[in-house]
């Protein structure tokens, strides 16, 4: 466990806040766990980095990152005469800090595959006894890590709390948005952090926008929805996560048929046993456990196994083309055939991919319900309007349900696989 340290603050260089001020030693000693800092060994954005080369930072900057910004929210809160309690504002940063303890290898790449969500496994590592990150949290009072698990899985009956770690202007999304943009290189998600820190408020159980920052906070969604068409949901972005999905489940389905694959740690090797993970065997599981068996893999006696992982190696993704809903179903099977034909079985080489985010889904109209949660609310204080009626910009992107549905297939069958999508095979 982390050991106690003296009156001095700890300051930590950050590239998107400059620094993080750890003033409490609750936060060191949280830091210092070791689930803490198990998030170094996670990559914030999964496989983007294959598409943006600067997107390798990792769970642990956002984590801190997180605190900073909540710090600095509550401090900002003293400063233009709302003063919080001390034991709130601990929870709150404890519930920001650990917010996003539970994901796993490549975050939500691989989410889909190891059971729980990262969620559930969050809750899990919050309140077993035997985490040292428990075990810190107890030390505060008995019901502490109840609580901060209630704030991170949004169920905490104040409020306030949870919509200050998750809600439409919180701040996960504010270091993640600033903090993916930064490191991607992709300029436009970048927003005016330090001026949306002067015109937040606390109003009740709510977080509210002074009328005079309606720009800011403009920017700071349409930061958001830059951020998903160009990061997000970016179709090669995509390409990468799933070739990872494929190799992990073709390695699977070996095992599980008597053939096994090397694999470099006892945990991942149970997995693929398709054995449900424990706690103990999650929390081994890391990026480079993962990493590492893929680099043993490209040279496996299965081809299938063999050249998925050396794809991935050598960045030799999937092509896509559009697959809208509307289209003949019939298509698939044609892609299927074309794809044994080559030589490649349509369960690891063919992937249809439907995503779909919305931006700003509390417009409520001109007349409708003046108190939906979750929505922005501008405050000029009298009075509270809820943001997309005052803002052109934000009804513009109001509601707006980005849906893409496309189809993946390795490059080498790519021009057929066009012409019969486009009707033309
Ligand atoms: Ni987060």
């Amino acid at each position: 466990m982390a050991s106690r340290m003296g009156e001095e603050e700890k300051v930590l260089k950050d590239p998107v806040h400059g620094y993080v001020y750890i003033h409490d030693p609750l936060f060191w000693d949280l830091v210092n766990t070791r689930e803490v800092q198990r998030l170094r060994r996670i990559r914030q954005l999964g496989t983007t980095y294959l598409t943006y080369p600067g997107g390798e930072h990792s769970r642990f900057s956002h984590a801190l990152g997180t605190y900073e910004v909540l710090r600095r929210i509550l401090q900002a809160f003293g400063r233009n005469g709302y003063p919080v309690e001390p034991d709130w504002a601990r929870l709150v940063m404890a519930a920001g800090l650990l917010h996003d303890i539970g994901h796993g290898p490549f975050s939500h790449a691989l989410e889909p595959l190891w059971g729980p969500s990262h969620e559930a496994w969050g809750e899990r590592i919050l309140l077993d006894p035997a985490t040292e990150v428990h075990q810190v949290l107890a030390a505060v009072a008995p019901a502490f890590p109840g609580e901060v698990a209630d704030v991170v899985m949004k169920r905490h009956p104040n409020r306030l709390a949870v919509s200050m770690v998750s809600g439409q202007l919180d701040a996960d999304r504010l270091d993640y948005l600033m903090r993916d943009s930064i490191f991607t290189g992709v300029d436009y998600g970048k927003f005016d952090l330090a001026r949306i820190l002067r015109v937040i408020l606390p109003l009740g159980d709510r977080l509210v926008v002074k009328r005079t920052g309606i720009h800011t906070v403009e920017a700071y969604l349409l930061a958001r929805y830059f951020m998903y068409w160009q990061v997000y949901l970016h179709p090669v972005c995509r390409s990468g996560e799933i070739l990872l999905r494929k190799i992990l489940w073709r390695a699977r389905d070996l095992t599980r048929a008597g053939r096994r694959p090397a694999a470099p740690h006892p945990a991942l090797a149970a997995w693929l046993e398709g054995d449900a993970l424990d706690l103990d065997g999650y929390l081994a599981l890391d990026d480079a456990v993962v990493q590492c068996a893929i680099g043993l893999w490209q040279d496996d006696a299965d081809p299938v196994l063999r050249d998925l992982a050396r794809r991935l190696m050598d960045r030799r993704l999937f092509k896509y083309a559009e697959f809208p809903p509307d289209q003949d179903p019939r298509l698939y099977g044609r892609l299927e055939h074309l794809a044994r034909e080559r030589g490649y079985d349509p369960a690891y080489y063919l992937e249809v991919d439907a995503t779909s985010a919305v931006y700003y889904d509390y417009y409520v109209g001109d007349e409708g319900p003046a108190g939906r949660d979750g929505a922005l609310y501008l405050w000029d204080g009298r009075t509270l309007v809820e943001m997309s009626r005052l803002s052109r910009p934000i009804q513009g992107i109001a509601r707006e349900r980005q849906s893409e549905r496309r189809v993946y297939f390795p490059e080498s069958i790519a021009a057929e696989a066009e012409r019969i999508l486009g009707g033309r095979g």
